[in-house]
């Protein structure tokens, strides 16, 4: 599996030292973008994303948790993030076009869902995103504790993509810890995000590679 460590956990008075780890650790880097209406919380934006940016050497990964989600893409694109992803609540009847719009950028594009929306409201763009991000807490805050029914929906989805002979890959999003990362391997998760148990373990490389491993 891939490991893609959410920044949003780092120690944000040395994020450079964060940022040089994840790039000799990480698979992914991935960015949790928050605007205070979609969730109730705000993260960082473009001022942290341009700063990661011009340091980073492995693929960023935005999430974007926005209303709105369409209005970024070429800004994230001009970023040099490899992958964006947005949230179907969020975008609803325009998520195709989002899709398009990110992969004509030259981006691979993911649709998000948060825990309480059916994974079938997925099946529609499967063939059309690159990835969806199944997410294992609700989206906001890091440091929440892994819904276990996440795991069904994980497998669900992996079904249906088989089914259809599609490829694209599963991120899962929240909780993830060395404690649930093989569940996840085995019901078919191709890239776990994790903050805390990356960022407060004493060593987050050795973390990140045992998630990778599990
Ligand atoms: C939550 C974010 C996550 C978060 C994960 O809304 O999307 O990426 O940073 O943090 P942990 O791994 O601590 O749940
Ligand atoms: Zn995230």
């Amino acid at each position: 599996m891939l490991v893609a460590p959410s920044l949003l956990a780092a120690d944000f008075l040395h994020l450079e030292d964060d940022v040089r780890m994840l790039n000799a650790g990480a698979d992914w880097i991935h960015l949790d973008v928050m605007d205070g209406t979609f969730v109730p919380n705000i993260s960082f934006g473009f001022s942290v994303l341009d700063a990661v940016a011009r340091i980073a050497e492995k693929p960023m990964d935005a999430h974007l948790m926005v209303v709105h989600p369409e209005r970024w893409f070429k800004r994230l694109a001009e970023d040099g993030m490899s992958s964006v992803s947005f949230h179907l609540e969020a975008a609803g009847r325009r998520s195709a076009a989002n899709l398009e719009e990110i992969k004509a950028l030259g981006m691979k594009a993911g649709l998000v869902i948060n825990p309480d929306v059916p994974v079938k409201r997925l099946f529609p763009y499967i063939g059309k995103a690159d990835f969806f991000l199944i997410m294992s807490v609700f989206a906001g805050f890091g440091g929440q504790k892994f819904i276990y029914e996440s795991l069904d929906r994980v497998a669900e989805l992996r079904a249906e993509i088989e089914k259809r002979g599609a490829s694209a890959l599963i991120e899962v999003d929240g909780g993830v810890s060395s404690a649930n990362a093989a569940s996840l391997r085995e019901a078919g998760a191709d890239v776990l995000v994790a903050g805390s148990s990356v960022f407060k373990s004493d060593d987050p490389i050795a973390a990140i590679k045992a998630l990778r491993e599990a």
